[in-house]
């Protein structure tokens, strides 16, 4: 678990700046990779504001995340291109084998399952992306070894 010791210096080198929440997020989810729940109350007391409403925030943008991500991140696209060639359907039967919903990590930490808006591989769709790696003309099965591959 991250200590506070650990957030304070994160939280007090934004205060200065106009509109700090955010700013204090970025940092924090650079630090440890997610936004620790030991944040939130101090992030709410630093800038007077609730804990939802630092709660809302975090869940607002889908960048942050509330838990570490897998040691992968697949990210498929969801985007029109994509979609009119099945990516959704794709999508949702790897979903279904993996056991996940959207931004949800596998039991073994292994993979996060993000959307994600247009990799640019249109002409090749659907699209996906593992870690930084790029797919084009996805399938689960290719998806799936993928993640299975990846060490
Ligand atoms: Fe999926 Fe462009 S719409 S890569």
């Amino acid at each position: 678990e991250v200590g506070e010791e650990e957030i304070r210096p994160l939280i007090d080198r934004n205060l200065h700046l106009e509109g700090p929440l955010l700013p204090m997020l970025h940092d924090i989810q650079a630090a440890f990779g997610h936004i620790p729940e030991t944040a939130v109350p101090m992030l709410a007391a630093a800038l007077n504001l609730g804990r939802a409403e630092v709660h809302g925030v975090i869940s607002f943008y889908h960048d942050f995340r509330k838990a570490p991500a897998g040691r992968h991140v697949l990210k498929i696209c969801r985007a029109e291109a994509c979609q009119s060639m099945g990516g959704e359907a794709m999508a949702e039967r790897l979903l279904a084998q993996l056991g996940l919903d959207w931004h949800g990590t596998s039991a073994d930490g292994r993979v996060t399952v993000e959307p994600v808006y247009c990799l640019g591989l249109c002409a090749c769709a659907p699209a996906a992306m593992l870690d930084e790696t790029l797919m084009g003309r996805a399938s689960e099965a290719r998806l799936m070894a993928a993640v299975e591959g990846a060490e």
